[in-house]
């Protein structure tokens, strides 16, 4: 459909309870007057209806009164903020966007105008015409199935001289009982911190600067009713699904919209568009929901039904680095294989320190050669025997970076990026490898390949250690992080290409680089260097609000927690890190003979209920003890649950009281009890439920719930829920 109207329309998109009203117009882009739950099937003459509805009061001119804004909303059309598309030619000419003509066309996935559309999705395309600017805008909003909205914009230069984009922020409106925003901060081992403040007017702006999300990424901007938690209080959200520089902001004006918008920091240089050149911006990826748990299910349903999305079982892996960090010795690691084998692990990854002069972290990353003084034979010995013990191998590389003390920094100087001031700060004793630079790029496509190829190599932890600060592209020093950015998806949709089957994982020192950009590509992230247990409660809890469970590394750790030094005991811990994709990070060698016969228990019964962690509904409750957190998995049917209860602090009232279990079908009847492996804190002094469980109805273990059992804290229980199986019905 083609709609070219000479009065606004109204168009209505719905898709998975989520509904998109946007008014068309013949000389604007798509202004969204509702994005949020489904308001069923709706007249065209009431969609005209709703559009005067929602006119507002004419205050003293067409500035002041912003009846509505755009997608990408202009300061000619009156918008006072930041405008959607800022960029100029030179002496600063076509710096301000009007459309002549803007064509609107709705599509379905598979026609033949959107043939690569995701199955199911419909998509408003909108294309302007900025005649004397010589600019081509295009925007489009797209609603999934899952109920997920994406949006995003393109810029087209139709002139004969350069246009710079300085920016391009696409924006959608939540209404005004959005009064409370959520975003996360965090550093290094201490990523996903969420963070709340009012929505008052003005801009609440979050940007990364340093070529990726950071350890501090907002991750999400959320705006929602006051005191909105898992289960209650409607919330909307958006996130920039990109890896590179980046901004997220929510934007309060005092002419009554609250916009939430993001997209990409350019750097100078980085948007200028030679003649018939366009730039994108990221996807704007946007949901909402009745509580964070309905907003994160439509994220998480819409990445389960991306092709890519890694499907099937996953599998338990054993990661070298706390383990035996840069000391590689081949009889320790093949007997750390053995122990990995014998506990039913997997997936065997080989950390930091196998290649040429990298005895520490001061040198050889760049020199992707095995090292022959420590691997005589190559790393054959090792990959054969993980092969020969059934688990697949994966290896380490950082391919974003180099020491200035490797072959690599000594042979092609030019590589580092650098601006006129040379190569600038070092940050872990490295730098960081112009991606964007053709010959650089080939040699690390080149070395990686070769490497998957020669030791049949299944995963790869892809690390990035520092940010990006002077990222001066050769041969002049202009800005380089987009290209970068783009060279590093190339990269790993290259090597994917080439080796199908391979798996990456994206790890930035922990989590700097959790984003839905990265994740095309990818199919788990390091939540964090963090590991310890305690932490991992919180942090996973946060990473999980953008990427269902099986996208999250999650390893059982050594007792003493490397980064915190917390003590922890092993059921903890175990309970702990099977709400993911499970891994092991830990000298086994030295471990008791108790203790592997503990992890081994736990490792089965991951495996057992991988399947329903990996594709059921994550569920959280929203409990009035601080010190306890409650986490569930619920099967899509709602035939199945876990949950997961655990202790992080003292609680003040013993014993703790009532927990709510939050997903079940009401009407269904439910058998809960406690669930080995983490049932022993149930069996101490049990609760009345505690000895054979209990059966409810699932409305009334959601509405009145069962008594915790005694935590102490640092300590968990898991309790399942299984439905009882219906009564046939009479024909
Ligand atoms: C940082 C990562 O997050 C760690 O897990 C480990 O791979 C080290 N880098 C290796 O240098």
């Amino acid at each position: 459909m083609t709609t070219a109207p000479s009065v606004p329309t109204m168009l209505h998109l719905r898709l998975g309870g989520t509904s998109v009203v946007a008014r068309l117009d013949d000389a604007a882009l798509p202004c969204v007057l509702h994005w949020g739950p489904d308001l069923g099937d709706v007249s065209t003459q009431a969609l005209d209806e709703l559009q005067i509805a929602l006119t507002p009061p004419y205050v003293d001119s067409a500035i002041s009164s912003q009846a509505a804004v755009a997608l990408l909303p202009q300061h000619s059309s009156g918008w006072l903020g930041r405008p959607g598309l800022l960029g100029s030619r030179a002496g600063g000419r076509s710096w301000s966007v009007s459309f002549d003509r803007v064509e609107h066309r709705v599509e379905t996935a598979g026609s033949a105008d959107w043939a690569d559309g995701a199955a199911g999705a419909v998509r408003l395309r909108s294309v302007g015409l900025d005649r004397p600017s010589a600019l081509e805008v295009t925007t489009e909003i797209e609603v999934h199935p899952s109920g997920l909205v994406r949006v995003r914009a393109q810029v087209r230069n139709l002139g004969a001289d350069d246009y710079e984009v300085a920016h391009l922020l696409p924006a959608l409106p939540v209404p005004a009982e959005a009064g409370e925003l959520l975003d996360m901060t965090g550093r290094h081992t201490h990523e996903r911190t969420p963070q709340r403040r009012p929505f008052d007017p003005g801009a609440w702006v979050r940007e990364a600067w340093g070529g990726r999300p950071g350890h501090d990424s907002a991750t999400v901007m959320c705006a929602g009713e006051p005191g909105f938690g898992f289960r209650s209080g409607r919330v909307w959200g958006v996130h920039v699904a990109h890896s590179g520089n980046q901004v997220v902001l929510a934007e309060h004006s005092t002419a009554g919209w609250r916009l939430l918008r993001g997209g990409e920091v350019l750097l100078p240089g980085e948007g200028v568009l030679h003649p018939q050149e366009s730039y994108s911006s990221p996807w704007l990826v946007a949901s909402w929901g009745e509580g964070l748990d309905a907003f994160s299910q439509r994220v998480h349903r819409f990445l389960r039904a991306q092709p890519h999305h890694p499907r099937g079982p996953r599998p338990v892996l054993l990661n070298t680095w706390e383990a035996v960090y840069f000391d590689h010795d081949l009889g320790k690691l093949i007997t750390l294989a053995d122990r990995a084998a014998e506990l039913g692990i997997e997936r065997f990854v080989l950390d930091d320190g196998w290649f040429r002069h990298r005895r520490s972290d001061q040198a050889g990353l760049g020199d992707w050669f095995v090292d022959e003084g420590v691997w005589p034979d190559g790393l054959h010995p090792l990959v054969d025997h993980v092969h020969g013990l059934g688990m697949d191998f994966g290896l380490w590389f950082e391919p974003e970076m180099i020491n200035l003390d490797s072959d690599l920094a000594r042979e092609h100087p030019d590589w580092v990026f650098q601006t006129d001031h040379g190569p600038g700060l070092p940050s872990r004793y490295q730098h960081v490898l112009d991606l964007g630079h053709p010959a650089a790029y080939a040699f690390v496509l080149e070395r990686m390949s070769t490497l998957v190829g020669e030791y049949r190599i299944a995963f790869i932890k892809w690390d990035h250690n520092r940010p990006l600060v002077d990222a001066g592209h050769s041969p002049d020093g202009s800005p380089g992080v987009h290209i970068h950015t783009e060279a590093v998806y190339r990269l790993m949709a290259e090597l994917k290409a080439r080796h199908p089957g391979l798996e990456i994982e994206s790890c930035c020192g922990g989590g700097g680089r959790v984003d839905l950009g990265i994740i095309e590509h990818t199919d788990r992230v390091w939540v964090s260097d963090c590991i310890d247990a305690h932490e991992r409660q919180r942090l996973v809890r946060w990473t999980g609000l953008l990427l269902p469970p099986e996208l999250l590394g999650t390893h059982v750790g050594s007792g003493a927690d490397h980064s915190t030094h917390r003590l922890l005991h092993l059921g903890f811990r175990a309970g702990t890190a099977m709400w993911g994709h499970l891994g092991v990070e830990w000298d086994l060698t030295t471990a008791s003979s108790a203790d592997l016969d503990t992890l081994a228990a736990w490792i089965a019964f991951h495996k057992e209920v991988r399947e329903l962690l990996h594709t059921g509904d994550v569920v959280h409750a929203d409990l009035p003890n601080p010190a306890l957190l409650l986490e569930g998995v619920v099967a899509t049917d709602r035939s199945d649950a876990l949950y997961r209860l655990a202790a992080l602090d003292l609680t003040v009232t013993w014993p703790a009281g009532r927990v709510r279990l939050p997903g079940l079908d009401p009407a269904r009847d439910y058998h809960v009890s406690a669930q080995a492996p983490g049932d022993a804190a149930a069996a101490t002094f049990p609760p009345g439920w505690g000895p054979s469980g209990v059966t409810l109805p699932g409305r009334v273990l959601r509405e009145v719930g069962i008594q915790a059992p005694l935590l102490n804290p640092d300590q968990l229980v898991l309790l399942r829920a299984r439905a009882l199986p219906t009564a046939a019905v009479p024909v």
